[in-house]
C-alpha cells in the first residue's frame, strides 16, 4: 500500500502525541527539580506542537471547508482549555496535591484531544484538503521537536505558544 501525505501527516501525529504522553508521564512520576526540568519540557513541546497544528492543521482546514466543520473547531476549543489549565497549573506549587490533581485531569484530557485529533479530525480532511496542503503540513509539524528544544525553559507555556506561532509564521 502506498503511503499517501494523510498517512504521513497522522504518523507524525502519533509519534508526537506519544512524545507527549511520556512527557506527562515523566512530570507525574518525578520531584524536586527533575520535576521542574520535566515540566518545562513538557509545556514547550506542547506549546510548539499546539502552536503548529493551530497554524498549519485546523485554520486551513476550517477555511478550505465549505461547512463548519465542529471536528475541528471542538478541537481549537479543546486546546483553549488545556492553555486556560496549564497557565493555572503554573501558578501552584508543583509538589503539592493541587498541582498532581490538576496535571492528572489535564494529562487525561490531552490523552483523548490527541486521539479526537489522529482518529477523527484527520479522516475529515478527505476531500477537503489538498494533498498538497496536506504535505505543507507534515513539514511543518517536523519543526515542532526544534523549536522546543530552542525554547527557553523558563518561558510559560503561553509566552511558548506565542514565540512558537511567531517562528512559523
Ligand atoms: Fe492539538
Ligand atoms: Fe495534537
Amino acid at each position: 500500500m502506498s503511503t499517501t501525505p494523510l498517512h504521513e501527516l497522522k504518523a507524525e501525529l502519533n509519534h508526537q502525541h506519544r512524545q507527549i504522553t511520556a512527557m506527562m508521564q515523566a512530570v507525574r512520576t518525578s520531584g524536586g527539580p527533575l520535576r521542574v526540568e520535566a515540566f518545562e519540557q513538557f509545556r514547550a513541546f506542547l506549546a510548539a506542537h499546539e502552536a503548529a497544528e493551530q497554524t498549519c492543521m485546523h485554520g486551513v482546514a476550517r477555511a478550505e471547508s465549505s461547512q463548519d466543520l465542529t471536528v475541528v473547531s471542538d478541537r481549537v476549543a479543546e486546546e483553549v482549555d488545556a492553555a486556560d489549565a496549564l497557565a493555572h497549573l503554573e501558578s501552584l506549587d508543583l509538589e503539592s496535591p493541587e498541582f498532581s490533581d490538576g496535571f492528572a485531569s489535564l494529562s487525561e484530557a490531552i490523552r483523548a484531544h490527541a486521539e479526537a485529533e489522529e482518529y477523527r479530525e484527520l479522516p475529515a480532511y478527505h476531500g477537503v484538503v489538498s494533498d498538497e496542503e496536506v504535505r505543507v503540513m507534515v513539514d511543518r509539524m517536523r519543526r515542532v521537536p526544534h523549536l522546543a528544544e530552542d525554547s527557553d525553559g523558563s518561558l510559560t507555556f503561553a509566552q511558548n505558544l506565542d514565540r512558537a506561532r511567531h517562528e512559523l509564521g
